[in-house]
């Protein structure tokens, strides 16, 4: 079933010079970009995001991370692609996701993980409206 998912390039993504090699993961993979922008969002841009995060102990340094400077807010669509993209990006934890990943291959950290993508056809859903609310 085709599917549409919410990915952010996050600050670091942007930062490091890797937003290119990350998007054309993607592109190899068979995925389409269906919409794309480079964006700097405030604290309650971050706080709407990542609602079901903001009582977490991890939420005000990651809210200070995702605000720093401009990310890359992308809708993504392809066969399967909620849980195709989450598979290429790989877990949270960057010092633990395996080699392969883009999370494996390039982060160090478990904040400074370079990418987002949405982990569920409701948040897929909730998120797309977030960010693209014509789609
Ligand atoms: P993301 O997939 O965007 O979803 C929530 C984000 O919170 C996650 O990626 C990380 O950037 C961050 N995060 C999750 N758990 C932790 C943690 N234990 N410590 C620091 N940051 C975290």
């Amino acid at each position: 079933m085709t599917q549409r998912t919410l990915v952010l390039l996050k600050p670091d993504a942007v930062r490091r010079g890797l937003v290119g090699q990350i998007i054309g993961r993607f592109e190899a993979k068979g995925l389409s970009l269906v919409e794309m922008q480079l964006r700097t969002i405030t604290g309650e841009q971050a706080d709407q995001h990542y609602a079901e995060h903001v009582e977490r102990d991890f939420y005000p340094p990651l809210r200070a991370f995702i605000t720093s400077g401009p990310l890359v807010a992308l809708v993504v669509e392809g066969e399967e692609a909620i849980p195709v993209v989450r598979t290429l990006i790989g877990p949270t934890d960057g010092r633990q996701a395996p080699a392969g990943t883009i999370r494996g291959d390039l982060s160090l950290s478990n904040r400074e993980n370079l990418v987002h993508a949405s982990d569920s056809p409701e948040s897929a859903e909730r998120e797309i409206g977030i960010w693209f609310p014509h789609l």
